[in-house]
């Protein structure tokens, strides 16, 4: 399954590093190329010796004073995937802000293949605010995070924050580079419009941007070649092309101009404009304006009308039940509808999850459970793979 790829596992300084030695040799058995990156807390726990053993490879310890040149950059891009195993706070909030402190740190920011985090730590690191928002940074970025999950911990503690097994990892790797989207042309859209009332001003809506740009990172890491037009400020993986644009106008040009094998429309288009935009600043002297309002293009619908059509996932936000959705797919010209109640309050706009239904052609729905914006990217993709008729 994993002939022939270069895997790179790094090992940071937790516990759970003797549990790598295991991951490696499982990597190694389904015929990958392992190079074995050691962080100096890492051997308190494990020696470079165990993972030569295992790999027959010399294990890279420090930056300096071995016998590759540039070891970060040569390991970085001799790499198909980066696994992580076990990643530790210090780990994540290095890489999350970009520090090169050390070997595995630098290795990992001067690598363009995937990244595959396995975090391990105490319950309390986990939930700290700082480890959050580092993990919501990862996650912008288009890293993988794999676990935690509950179990004993380091010290005879129980809780969220043991690494995930092994096996885990593995069939992670092996889906990822399974790269079921190689060579497909996926476009997609993103974020909250912002139309123009003045200089200054608009009117806008409360997307983040947040769902479009997990389905691009995850196509990415899947192997498709992915544009991401998008009013948001949000990062994506780094082999997704981003176009920034704001007004519905301005992402109904960008998308003309691309072609695709499949569209994604996740963005929160307007769908009025004021009609007659200020090019200076309104006085508040002046009085209200006069704002009528004109339609905006739908993105949609032109991709729709394209021949022959990509494979098109459109999103519907409805607010308070979901009831008007059903025959809202063949409506719009869409493969499938994605459709959330954006009033419930652990889904929609701006937060981390979603609870999702699935509109097909024909009309029937399927409800999915909740689960982070990242779990319902990959689901989704995996859903759009089968129904191309793709190899999962
Ligand atoms: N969309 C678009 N261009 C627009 C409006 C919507 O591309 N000008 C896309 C969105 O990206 C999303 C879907 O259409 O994929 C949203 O459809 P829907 O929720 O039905 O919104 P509307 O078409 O605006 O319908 P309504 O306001 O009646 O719910």
């Amino acid at each position: 399954m994993l002939r022939g790829r270069r895997i790179l596992l790094g090992v940071s300084g937790g516990v759970a590093a003797y549990k790598s030695v295991y991951l490696c040799r499982l990597l190694i058995e389904a015929g990958a190329e392992v190079e074995v990156v050691l962080s100096q807390e890492a051997q308190n726990f494990v020696g470079a010796q165990t993972f030569a053993a295992v790999t027959g490879r010399k294990v890279v310890t420090s930056l300096f004073g071995q016998d590759l040149v540039s070891p970060h950059t040569d390991l970085g891009r001799w790499a198909d995937l980066v696994v992580v195993a076990p990643a530790t706070a210090a780990t994540l909030s290095r890489l999350a802000g970009g520090a090169s402190t050390e070997v595995l740190s630098a290795v990992l920011l001067a690598t363009r293949a995937p990244v595959v985090l396995a975090p391990a730590m105490h319950t309390e690191m986990w939930e700290h605010p700082a480890t959050r928002r580092n993990l919501d940074v990862l996650r912008g970025d288009g890293h993988i995070i794999v676990g935690p999950v509950s179990g004993d911990l380091a010290g005879g503690d129980e809780g969220i924050g043991r690494m995930a097994e092994p096996d885990e990892i593995l069939g992670v790797v092996e889906e990822m580079l399974a790269g079921d989207f190689q060579g497909v042309r996926v476009l997609v859209t993103a974020g909250g419009t912002r139309e123009a009332i003045d200089a200054v001003r608009f009117i806008g809506n409360r997307s983040s941007g947040k769902m479009g740009h997990a389905v691009a990172s995850e196509a990415a890491t899947r192997g498709a070649d992915v544009t991401l037009v998008t009013t948001s400020d949000l990062a994506a993986h780094p082999s997704v092309k981003l176009v920034r644009v704001e007004s519905a106008e301005e992402m109904a040009a960008a998308v003309a101009g691309i072609e695709a094998d499949v569209a994604v429309m996740a963005a929160a288009v307007a769908d009025f404009r004021p009609a007659r935009p200020s090019d200076g600043k309104l006085a508040r002297a002046d009085g209200p304006p006069d704002l009528a309002l004109e339609p905006t293009p739908d993105v949609l619908a032109e991709v729709a009308r394209r021949s022959p059509p990509p494979f098109l996932v459109g999103f519907a936000a409805e607010a308070g039940g979901l009831e008007r959705i059903a025959g809202k797919a063949a409506a719009k010209g869409v493969d499938l509808l994605v459709a959330n109640d954006v009033t419930a309050p652990d889904a929609g706009f701006a937060v981390d999850t979603n609870r999702v239904t699935i509109v097909f052609k024909g009309g029937e729905m399927e409800e999915w459970p909740l689960a982070s914006k990242v779990e319902i990217a990959r689901r989704l993709l995996d859903l759009v793979g089968g129904q191309m008729g793709r190899r999962r």
